[in-house]
């Protein structure tokens, strides 16, 4: 059965949006599986930015019909702006394109209060979240607790599970973090309003709408949001996101089975970066994170805040490989690092005085670890105009064989640029 799943590799923010984008040219269904408006995709086509944080990137090809799966959360009112927002640009023509489950967690205002005032209380210690709700909601249906997306359109029961819902939010919201208290009516108005402009896209059973699919051997692309380093379990704990951003996130979040997946492609950038706090060895704070950083326009999509910039760290690139299972990697923003005389890399970290190549995962190691490089020959040429991998200067070439003989796994794809035609295919998808 012909399943892709993309993942990011890093700290999210590696340019999946892109690659979705670019590989729903061959797809039939992309499908999101985790996570919610905390994601941000900015693409461009046709020289014209569109950015979207729930709606899979596949929806800019009206061919790909789109699917919303039980795993992510949904902040109900953000959905609907997306979607108006493609309308109203043309792209979205036809209301079958989008599927939203109807097990998905509905992420209402109180949930992004609650996460704000939460960062808020933390001070110094905040995880640096997005502030749209994400670890409320996911606590919420781990609480069993949780309004989904199915609800918003039982009129009959919605008031009870609002009411079971808000009593605990409120005394929370009230008496510990001094915020206002949320009222049921004041919910149901926004849902009464959202629900009606949403149900078009109601699917009910999108597990079941995929794994038709994937029997009838329809190309299906899973689209991962945030990157392994955010995952809940695996990552940088407790600086994460409250889903599992791994490959294996795609078979739950989904609802199918390991055996309908043949390829799992991981995307990291040439370089890295991480937004919100938690340990980043290879950051650098200085004059050459500032130059990746406004090269390579690293400003959030979905907060705009800056994000921290440093060289490519082929320890934690290991580590997403093996906890993903990934089979091919998408090198993004290869063009950002040109003019640089000297490109470090990093293959190991000196961790109380001993060398490691392997990622370290006990709490307070990864913060205790000092990258050790290897630099590598840099190009003055620009990269945006190349057609194939042929057409890079020799170093960039030799840039892109060592990362893919580090890593032991091919690099199928390299991205010198943020629009569709700046993508050089070394392997094509799904041939
Ligand atoms: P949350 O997902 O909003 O709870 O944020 C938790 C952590 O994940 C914070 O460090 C965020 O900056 C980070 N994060 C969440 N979504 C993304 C993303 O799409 N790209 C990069 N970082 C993200």
């Amino acid at each position: 059965m012909p399943g892709i799943i993309v993942v990011g590799s890093q700290w999210g923010d590696e340019g999946k949006g892109k690659v979705v984008d670019v590989f729903s040219q061959k797809a039939d269904f992309v499908v999101r599986y985790q996570g919610g408006a905390n994601a941000g995709h900015t693409l461009v086509v046709d020289g014209k930015k569109t950015v979207l944080h729930l709606i899979p990137s596949g929806v800019l090809h009206p061919h790909t019909t789109c699917i919303i799966a039980a795993g992510c959360v949904l902040d109900i009112e953000k959905l609907s702006d997306e979607i108006r927002a493609l309308k109203e640009n043309g792209l979205l023509k036809d209301d079958a394109q989008l599927q939203i489950s109807d097990s998905a967690t509905v992420i209402l205002p109180y949930h992004k209060v609650l996460d704000q005032a939460r960062e808020k209380a933390a001070g110094l210690e905040k995880i640096g979240t997005t502030g749209r709700g994400i670890g409320p909601a996911y606590e919420e249906r781990a609480s069993r607790k949780a309004l989904l997306f199915g609800d918003l359109f039982q009129k009959d029961s919605l008031r009870g599970k609002l009411e079971v819902a808000l009593k605990e939010k409120n005394f929370l919201l009230e008496k510990f973090y001094n915020e206002k208290p949320v009222s049921v009516d004041e919910m149901i108005t926004l849902i009464d309003k959202v629900a009606k402009y949403l149900e078009p896209y109601r699917s009910r059973d999108t597990s079941l709408q995929i794994y038709k699919a994937l029997k009838a051997t329809k190309k299906v692309l899973f689209e991962g949001a945030q990157g392994s380093l955010l995952d809940l379990l695996h990552g940088t704990y407790p600086f994460v996101t409250s889903s599992s951003t791994l490959s294996g996130s795609a078979m739950i979040g989904a609802g199918i089975g390991p055996g309908t997946i043949n390829q799992v492609m991981g995307i990291t950038k040439a370089y890295t970066t991480r937004v919100g706090s938690g340990p980043f060895p290879t950051e650098c704070d200085n004059e050459i994170g500032e130059r990746l950083r406004q090269t390579g326009a690293e400003f959030g999509a979905t907060t705009g805040r800056s994000r921290r910039c440093g060289w490519l760290d082929l320890v934690a690139l290991k580590y997403a490989i093996r906890l993903s299972g990934i089979t091919s990697l998408a090198l993004m923003k290869l063009d950002v690092l040109s003019g640089f005389e000297k490109i470090d890399v990093c293959n190991a970290y000196e961790l109380d005085g001993q060398r490691i190549t392997e990622y370290p995962v006990s709490p307070g190691d990864l913060a205790r670890c000092k990258p050790l490089y290897e630099s590598l020959n840099g190009w003055k040429e620009d990269l945006t105009q190349a057609k194939s991998v042929q057409d890079l200067p020799r170093y960039a070439q030799e840039y892109v064989q060592f990362i893919g003989a580090s890593v032991a796994v091919p690099i199928d794809v390299v991205s010198v640029g943020p629009g569709r035609d700046q993508t050089l295919w070394i392997k094509p998808l799904f041939s």
